[in-house]
């Protein structure tokens, strides 16, 4: 298509789309960028965001975006008459990045609602206003639940989809391949890691779980076994983002190409021993092992903590598939994607370290001075004292909360006596486990909102001595809030404690 002629792109502030928005503007065509308020900012504002992340990038200025705020799961995607005027006289294709990308199925029929409901709606749209092009971003895994060779002019194999996430997506690709008046092309990216040159990234899910926790676990003093239910020998197949808009939009400009499907993928896959190879020259990784596909039978915490919060990930790990990049490499055979080696994999970590994993640093929610105290010398016992999982933990067993922050403060707790849980301030005696956290993720953990399990994963608590005997703790303590949460509802003022901070 001609440099001039114009786009409608959606999903320009996920991973890809903003490098997407970039580098199209930076070419210099006429942009119509779909983006919805979210609870923070209005369009307008992120659409602002976006472009400063794009000059910043290229440290250059560029034209501005044109702002079509809107959502694919409203009719028409909400778009009023001057944004439709904008599309049917400039825009001749779109790129249609959007979608939801969590794997599991929420209540309000996502991902369903976005990714194949969502993409109707736009074709509707293109239809309507006489675009033609549509450019559709897929995955590389709508091959659902098989191994092996996967070629690009194959959908359909009859095999599964793993999860919601692969089926919506799946959906979606056979919708824009059948739409009639539309002539489509499929990119099918594998798995997307952050920026070849600078290690960017806005988006921490698969690949990256996986890194923060070797980076969690590489961290602590103690050596921590974990061994993974793999053989080392599964292989993985990740493309830097920039790469995948280049590749992108390479192929927007060769129109002779255009109606075909290209898997957006390393042309060979990567082994996961190779990229522990690759991690242990940056971290210590000394106590990871594979074990084999078997599982293990007898976990341990952390191992059962693992199994349980990567349960979405071991089929792709152990999934062994091999793109077939033909298409791909005929027509971009001068734009081979990056090799992830030591130097990229330490450019992605470098950048996650320094962003926190995406997650704001010294954002915690204003805590009520003495909430965490009221809550520990208050309530925690009178429950503890009804409660038969308590119990169950060793007798004598000494462990100290450190709730760090403006509103927190340090108590000491030993199990057994007549007290079932004493409580003290301070660090009274030697503790075999000190939990360190902030007020915020402890009272999130108080109120269900979180899991103790996730937030030690995530890095929100850390253990101080026996880790293995801090999680098993962890478990019963997890229990026993959701036990006491269902069943001992705080007294009236205990009540009001927490609710006042609940709604702010
Ligand atoms: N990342 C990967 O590893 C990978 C691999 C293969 C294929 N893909 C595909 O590549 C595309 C881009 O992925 P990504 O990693 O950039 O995703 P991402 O970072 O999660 O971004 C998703 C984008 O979709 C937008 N979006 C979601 N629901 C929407 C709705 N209802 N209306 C309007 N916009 C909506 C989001 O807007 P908000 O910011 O407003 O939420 C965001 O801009 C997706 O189609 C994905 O399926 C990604």
């Amino acid at each position: 298509m001609s440099a001039t002629q114009g786009l409608f792109l959606t999903g320009a502030s996920g991973l890809l789309g903003r490098y997407l928005l970039r580098d199209l503007l930076a070419s210099g065509r006429p942009v119509g960028v779909l983006v919805r308020d979210s609870s923070a900012a209005s369009a307008a504002e992120r659409l602002a965001e976006l472009q400063d992340f794009c000059e910043g990038s290229l440290r250059r200025s560029l034209p501005r975006p044109v702002l079509l705020a809107g959502d694919l799961r409203a009719p028409g995607l909400g778009l009023g008459t001057a944004e439709r005027h904008w599309l049917a006289r400039h825009a001749r294709a779109v790129i249609h990045s959007a979608a939801y990308v969590s794997y599991q199925p929420t209540p309000d029929g996502e991902p369903w609602q976005t990714n194949v409901l969502g993409t109707r709606r736009l074709l509707e749209l293109c239809q309507t206003l006489g675009i033609t092009q549509v450019h559709h971003l897929s995955t590389a895994f709508v091959c659902g639940d098989r191994r092996g060779l996967v070629r690009e002019d194959e959908l359909d194999c009859g095999r599964g989809s793993k999860n919601a996430y692969e089926q919506s997506k799946f959906a979606a690709e056979e919708l824009v391949r059948q739409f009639p008046g539309i002539q489509a092309t499929i990119y099918r990216p594998s798995v997307i890691v952050g920026d070849s040159r600078t290690g960017y990234t806005c988006s921490y899910h698969h690949f990256y779980r996986f890194l923060e926790l070797a980076v969690r676990l590489s961290a602590r003093r103690q050596r921590l076994a974990l061994r993974l239910p793999l053989t080392g020998a599964e292989t993985q197949n990740l493309v830097p983002v920039d790469w995948v808009a280049r590749a992108l939009l390479t192929l927007l400009d060769r129109p002779r190409w255009h109606g075909r499907t290209y898997h957006l993928a390393a042309w060979q896959a990567i082994r996961l021993d190779e990229i522990k190879n690759i991690l242990a020259e940056l971290l210590p990784l000394e106590g990871t092992q594979w074990v084999g596909p078997e599982g293990l039978p007898d976990p341990t915490p952390l191992e059962q903590l693992v199994l349980e919060e990567f349960q979405d990930y071991w089929s792709y790990l152990r999934s062994n598939l091999d793109f077939d990049c033909r298409n791909t490499r005929q027509t971009l055979p001068d734009l081979p994607p990056p090799r992830f080696d030591r130097k990229l994999a330490a450019r992605l970590l470098e950048f996650a370290q320094a962003d926190n994993w995406g997650r704001q640093r010294g954002r915690s929610p204003v805590v009520p001075s003495s909430e965490c105290a009221y809550y520990l010398e208050c309530i925690l016992p009178q429950q503890a004292r009804q409660s038969s999982l308590v119990r169950a933990l060793p007798h004598d067993f000494h462990f100290a909360l450190d709730i760090r922050g403006p509103n927190g403060g340090q108590w000491s707790f030993r199990c057994g006596g007549a007290e079932v849980l004493t409580v003290e301030r301070g660090l009274r005696s030697i503790p075999e486990v000190i939990y360190r956290i902030d007020a915020g993720t402890f009272l999130s953990l108080v109120r269900g909102r979180q899991s103790a399990q996730q937030a030690f994963l995530d890095g929100q608590i850390e253990i101080e001595g026996d880790v293995e005997k801090a999680l098993l703790l962890a478990a019963l303590i997890e229990q026993f809030l959701a036990e006491s949460r269902s069943e001992h509802q705080p007294s009236k003022p205990a009540r009001d404690v927490l609710a006042g901070t609940a709604s702010r």
